[in-house]
């Protein structure tokens, strides 16, 4: 089973992801947990070129294009994919990852990319079993982050947030895999929550009939 965890910044992506990970070993499952951007040569260059200094990536004095940012997330994806969650899924594993091409299209179509050529770049990753969409108003996520990072151009980025979360919420009529959950929730609650989802995929897996919308 691959399973993905999405949602604005500060929402507790890393947080439920981890919690999801303990339960699935605590099941006795042979679990691999990761995240994008990775912790790859890729990733470090995205961090560094992408997201340092309140998200205005430079190179050589110059800003880099939404162009440049979707192909570096798609090249990070591309090893991820292809060095460990296939070879994971195919060992029988299951994967949980924190972001996936779910955060590209989201993402970078808020940057004012083309939905249509960002799904056509990311046509190699296999399309995940379920997508957990931690849901929360902008409001709530600057409010959280305010204490965690700190930002530069915080309106633009709260805008960006904000087209963000429309964004996600548009994509699940085109990928029936989002499944949205309340990331206002208290932290055992929204996990509570992401298991019943979990074995609502898992049981229609076993039984065939693949995952209902
Ligand atoms: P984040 O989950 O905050 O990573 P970390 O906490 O390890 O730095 O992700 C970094 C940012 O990258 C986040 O604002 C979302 C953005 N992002 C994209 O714009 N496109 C993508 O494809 C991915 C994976 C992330």
């Amino acid at each position: 089973m691959f399973i993905v965890f999405e949602g604005i910044d500060g929402a507790g992506k890393s947080t439920q992801a981890r919690l999801l990970y303990e339960w699935f070993r605590e099941n006795g499952y042979e679990v691999v947990l990761t995240k994008e951007p990775t912790d790859t040569a890729f990733g470090r260059l995205i961090r560094r070129l992408v997201l340092m200094g309140g998200k205005e990536g430079i190179i050589d004095g110059a800003k880099i294009s939404p162009d440049s940012e979707a192909l570096l997330f798609a090249a990070d994806r591309a090893e991820h994919v292809h060095r460990l969650i296939e070879p994971s899924l195919r060992e029988g594993k299951t994967v949980i990852s924190d972001r996936y091409f779910y955060s590209s299209l989201a993402y970078q179509w808020a940057r004012g990319l083309d939905l249509q050529w960002l799904i056509d770049l990311n046509r190699f990753a296999p399309r995940a079993d379920l997508v957990v969409l931690l849901d929360l108003p902008v409001e709530e996520s600057v409010k959280r982050l305010r204490g965690r990072k700190v930002k530069s151009e915080f309106d633009r980025i709260v805008e960006l947030q904000r087209k963000v979360r429309n964004n996600y919420i548009k994509l699940m009529e085109r990928f029936p895999e989002i499944r949205i959950v309340n990331a206002l929730q208290d932290e055992r609650r929204v996990h509570e929550e992401v298991v019943s989802l979990v074995e609502r995929v898992m049981k229609a897996g076993s039984s065939g009939d693949g995952v209902s919308t």
